[in-house]
């Protein structure tokens, strides 16, 4: 399967990449940053520093948006840490940024690509995946699908009461995703706050005792610490790795295919993903949002495929 990571690293962004690489079914034709967690110039170099964590110097790695659409951009330092990868200590990369845009990257692949062959993995706002969609709408028939971490519905936000980060910095590029047509799929707060790495599953990513296990350890530790003191959590939530493993294994995730729309209007709950979970309205389904995940079977997958480095 090929796939394009489209991604604001990010802790947990990181471990999707490095689920993604050690991960032979999946085929990386490059990744873009996108400003979000920290500004693009520290998306752009942590990703980079994660490919080189993970010997993959080939993967290319593109810069995209440095701000929303029509908003100033949000940040979540207060998550991430200063450099939003804060936790282990990892050299500066050494290899290059490549010169094309990331929004240019994302059409021609998906043109040079054969139709329906690429999947599109948003880890982060979604400004490059609209920009993308806004520039060259012929692409929109050309993607086998938009798997992406954004929104919450029962567990509401964690940025506003109402939003979720990745959909509240850039709501009108979401707005424009959840209106693309693509087949999507969404995996929400819901989801990924049951995603927790609790102590047991730290120790057994530091136990592997190589530098991408004590790393992501590392990472891990650093994370938890804001959803602990924050909500009371038993464990940093995964959000992003959530994206890889539902790909990897949709077997492990339940959701239905129901109507997603997205607040840009209001400021009181700007960027609320609108989900008609209970299917109360006549509004024709255009998401696969997912409500559940088998931790355990997450878990041992990300655990098992980690030890491949
Ligand atoms: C999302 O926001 C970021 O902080 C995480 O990387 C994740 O993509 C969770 O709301
Ligand atoms: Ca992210």
């Amino acid at each position: 399967m090929k796939i394009i990571i489209d991604t604001d690293p990010g802790q947990d962004d990181a471990v999707a990449i490095l689920l993604a690489l050690a991960s032979p079914e999946i085929e990386v034709l490059g990744i873009t940053a996108v400003a979000g967690n920290v500004p693009l110039e520290l998306t752009a170099k942590n990703a980079r520093i994660v490919c080189e964590l993970a010997g993959r110097t080939e993967v290319p790695v593109f810069a995209g948006c440095a701000a929303p659409l029509m908003r100033p951009l949000v940040t979540a330092e207060h998550v991430h840490g200063r450099t939003g990868l804060d936790g282990p200590v990892l050299p500066d990369p050494q290899m290059p940024l490549q010169d094309a845009h990331a929004v240019d990257f994302i059409i021609d692949t998906l043109r040079a690509e054969g139709p329906g062959s690429v999947t599109i993995c948003p880890l982060g706002p979604l400004t490059n995946i609209a920009m993308a969609l806004k520039k060259a709408p012929d692409i929109a028939d050309r993607i086998a699908r938009i798997v992406l971490m954004g929104g919450a519905y029962f567990e509401v936000g964690n940025i506003t009461p109402a939003a979720e980060f990745n959909i509240y910095v850039d709501p009108e590029a979401a707005d424009i995703v959840m209106k693309s047509g693509v087949p999507l799929t969404i995996l929400p707060l819901d989801v990924t706050h049951k995603a927790l790495v609790t102590k047991e599953r730290n120790d057994a990513f530091r136990a592997l005792g190589t530098p991408v296990g004590i790393a992501v350890a590392e990472m891990t530790d650093f994370f938890e610490r804001f959803d602990r003191e924050k909500y009371g959590s038993h464990g940093a939530p995964l959000h992003d790795p959530t994206v890889i493993a539902w790909l990897l294994n949709p077997d492990l995730f339940t959701g239905r295919e129901i109507n997603v729309e997205i607040e840009t209007r209001s400021d009181l709950t700007r960027g609320m993903t609108v989900a008609d979970w209970w299917r109360v309205t006549e509004r024709a389904p255009n998401a696969l949002f997912i409500g559940d995940l088998d931790a355990e079977g997450f878990f041992g997958l990300l655990t098992e495929r980690l030890a491949r480095y």
